[in-house]
């Protein structure tokens, strides 16, 4: 069975306790449950990853290019967190590593702070979403089997 990789970026490991008005009261335990459910209906396994720091998910995100290269993996759906909107290495390891990634935020970024309106995620991104709460990661991976035209296997 192939596999999609979930990675989480930085304080998304406080979901359920972080700003509940922004980002709701599920947690990243409900996220994975969420997306294991979805990897399931469209023949996946989902593989859910979150960490605070930069350079771990880049090492992560070059696994995800070898693993695609070889077939194993059909892509990313990443919410980099604030990272998002700073980190040109992020931008450079999915260039970088070819690996086919959705771009995701839990709130619409582009109804806030001005500083949260840029990504150095998006040029290098399959397709952006953002804004549908903690179920749009399982969208966010049936629009990764969209845009790559996974088959289920
Ligand atoms: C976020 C939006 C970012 O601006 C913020 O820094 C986050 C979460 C979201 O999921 O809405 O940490 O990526």
């Amino acid at each position: 069975m192939k596999t999609v990789l979930v990675l989480n970026g930085p304080n998304l490991n406080l979901l359920g306790t972080r700003e509940p008005a922004v980002y709701g009261s599920e947690t990243l335990a409900d996220v994975e449950r969420i997306c294991q459910e979805a990897a399931q209906r469209l023949g996946l396994e989902a593989q859910c990853r979150q960490t605070n720091h930069e350079g771990q998910l880049i090492d992560w995100i070059h696994e995800a290019g070898r693993l695609c290269a070889q077939g194993e993996m059909i892509g990313v759906v990443l919410n980099a967190g604030a990272l998002t909107h700073t980190s040109i290495a992020l931008h450079d390891a999915i260039k970088g590593a070819s690996v086919p990634l959705i771009e995701y935020h839990i709130s619409n970024v582009h109804a806030r702070e001005a500083f949260r309106h840029t990504s150095w995620i998006s040029p290098v991104a399959r397709a952006v979403m953002a804004g549908l709460g903690v179920k749009g990661y399982g969208l966010a991976i049936t629009a990764l089997v969209q845009v790559t035209g996974a088959a289920s296997a």
